[in-house]
């Protein structure tokens, strides 16, 4: 069996649909266990147990979330040359944007020498103003497909070895 390890963070919502669809998605390929662990909760140990990750948050701040950056701030070291090769991707839930935190993300798993299996994937809320930004978050079934897509893709690859 191989293992997709999803770690995610969102204030409000958005994220964790795109992270709970990407998982159902992967969810139904044989061959692979799938674990969606909330990035306050994940260490090294999750990742060392896992074959391939998909890096789920929101851009706050022009940055990645901060709970997300705490859970690679406490990882990176513990883990650093012992992950190699692994394939990961990444879900982006943005207001407007979401291209720096994606680059931060990438710049962390070049550290860590993944391998990126797909293209960032971004979802754009709209949320402008501070009550849109601040009011739950609904992602619409199209991007919600899209993010289906990905864990689908990664989960097939890991279970064919193709990654
Ligand atoms: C403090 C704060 C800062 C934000 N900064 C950005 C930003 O720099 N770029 C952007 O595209 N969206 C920004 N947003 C909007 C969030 O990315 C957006 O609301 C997203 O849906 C949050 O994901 P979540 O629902 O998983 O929490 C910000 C939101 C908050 C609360």
């Amino acid at each position: 069996m191989k293992r997709l390890l999803i770690v995610y963070h969102s204030c409000t919502g958005g994220t964790l649909q795109m992270a709970q669809a990407a998982a159902a998605a992967a969810r139904r390929e044989a061959g692979v266990t799938v674990r969606l662990e909330a990035a306050a909760a994940a260490g090294p140990q999750e990742l060392l147990e896992a074959d391939g990750y998909l890096f789920a948050c929101p851009e706050n701040l022009a940055a990645m979330s901060g709970v997300m950056k705490d859970f690679f701030d406490r990882t990176y070291y513990p883990v650093l040359d012992r992950l190699q090769g692994r394939a990961y991707a990444t879900l982006i839930c943005a207001g407007s944007d979401g291209t720096n935190a994606a680059r931060q993300v990438e710049r962390i798993a070049t550290g860590w020498r993944l391998r990126d299996v797909a293209p960032p994937l971004i979802v754009c809320t709209h949320a402008q103003t501070p009550e849109e930004i601040l009011r739950p978050k609904q992602i619409g079934a199209a991007d919600l497909a899209r993010c289906e897509e990905l864990g689908a893709t990664l989960a097939a690859g890991l279970a064919l070895g193709i990654f």
